[in-house]
């Protein structure tokens, strides 16, 4: 077991309905005039942003708004969003989305609060001091980010996709309707479901320290996700799978999955940044389309953690030959992902990266993790592109 600090400031709201005390909780927080953040347009058509809106009006609750956020949201409208906050007198920004609408709400909230250029605490040139207060309505159960300390954001030039992770950054509420899901397209609802196993798994698959506690939470969270994932798959409007879908994305990366360990491996999420930064492909199933070649990489030097999970979360049966084991449990991992909609390779992302590309991506990762990432197996530029050139074959 390691030391540990488990810090969750969150006021989660969650059930049906709950988008209507958004008001209450604004006010709450002694705010003056509220940024109301969003995407592309999901909240606009579902009628959300209006019930939003009439929420802090009925509470008297200034507020201006900003929408746009898209997946893999851009550096550039966040800086949009910290000058209009400035000029407005903005004191508290309510993200609601997804993930993209969220993370980029936090980088506006960060560039109002502090002086200087916001992309410096993403290229980790300079440390945040302060972050206007986030509050959250969550349309998509994916990130975490509705509770975590994580905002990615991609620079538009040269795609470069990196993370702040601070504290500061933790909203100070989150409200959660699962209802609010039901319109999400099949494939993202896969997308939120492959990145919440993996929140949990970049934590499982560690060489440092570990807790009975938190690993049978973290198989419980696993086994949870994978059977509603299926079920969503087959039934989209079954309100109890999207609500046990939801709760298990906060608890996913808030941080409890990894409690008493040294914070997890993290590889498979770097090197998905860059695919992402990149090509502009869906955060979950860049995940999931890197996951096996990178399990196989390093599962020799990880191997009873995967044999465990192979075990406790696939339901394989044990055997002698630990090997055999753990590669099942990686085979029923890809399997489950094909079932629900999601590449398993590069390629079924529908896009083909040249070599110079995929060398490019390697070069750009080790960069981003100073040199070395992973704790299952630490890798380096030439695993990474290995990596990358494992998810590339058939
Ligand atoms: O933009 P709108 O029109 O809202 O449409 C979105 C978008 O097209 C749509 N959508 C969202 N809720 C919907 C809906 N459509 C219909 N009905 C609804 N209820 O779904 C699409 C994807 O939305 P997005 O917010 O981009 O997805 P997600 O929540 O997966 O966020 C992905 C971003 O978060 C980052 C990812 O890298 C990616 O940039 N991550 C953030 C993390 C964090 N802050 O802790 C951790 C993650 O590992 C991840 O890196
Ligand atoms: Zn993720």
């Amino acid at each position: 077991m390691f030391p540990f600090q488990y810090y969750t400031p969150t006021r989660v709201v969650f059930g049906t309905g709950t988008e209507n005390q958004v008001g209450t909780l604004v006010r709450a927080q002694g705010s003056k005039k509220v940024l109301i953040h969003y995407g592309s347009g999901s909240v606009v058509r579902s009628g959300l942003l209006d019930r939003v809106k009439a929420s802090l009006c009925e509470a008297g609750v200034a507020f201006v708004e900003l929408g746009g956020a898209v997946p893999n949201p851009r550096l550039s409208l966040v800086y949009r969003g910290i000058e209009l906050c400035r000029a407005e007198g903005v004191d508290f920004i309510l993200a609601v989305g997804g993930g993209s609408a969220i993370d980029s709400g936090k980088a506006i909230g960060y560039g109002v609060a502090n002086e200087g250029d916001v992309w410096d605490f993403y290229a980790h040139t300079r440390v945040p001091s302060a972050c206007l207060p986030i509050g959250v309505v969550l349309t998509l159960a994916a990130t975490g980010s509705e509770m975590s300390n994580s905002s990615v954001i991609t620079k538009d030039e040269g795609g470069i996709k990196r993370s702040c992770n601070t504290d500061l950054g933790r909203p100070v509420f989150a409200v959660m309707n699962p209802e609010l899901t039901l319109t999400l397209p099949d494939y993202q609802t896969s997308c939120g479901c492959t990145d919440i196993l993996m929140h949990t798994m970049e934590r499982y698959f560690t060489n440092g320290g570990s807790m009975e506690i938190t690993d049978s939470m973290a198989e419980a969270l696993m086994r949870t996700v994978i059977a509603k994932a299926k079920i969503l798959h087959a039934d989209p409007q079954n309100l109890d799978a999207r609500a046990e879908v939801m709760w298990a994305g906060s608890l996913s990366h808030n941080g409890l999955t990894g409690c008493g360990n040294d914070g997890g491996d993290w590889a498979t999420h770097m090197l998905e940044h860059e695919i992402g930064g990149m090509f502009d492909v869906a955060h979950g199933a860049g995940l999931a389309a890197i996951w096996g070649s990178w399990a196989r990489y390093v599962m020799d030097s990880c191997l009873s953690r995967f044999v465990r999970f192979a075990v406790n979360v696939m339901g394989i049966e044990s055997s002698s030959d630990e090997r055999a084991v753990a590669l099942a449990g990686i085979q029923a991992m890809e399997a489950f992902f094909a079932e629900i909609g999601m590449p398993t390779r590069i390629p079924g992302l529908g896009i083909a990266p040249t070599h110079e590309q995929l060398e490019q991506m390697a070069k750009s990762c080790a960069a981003a993790c100073g040199g070395v990432k992973g704790s299952a197996r630490p890798l380096r530029e030439a695993d990474m592109l290995a990596i990358y050139e494992m998810a590339m074959e058939a």
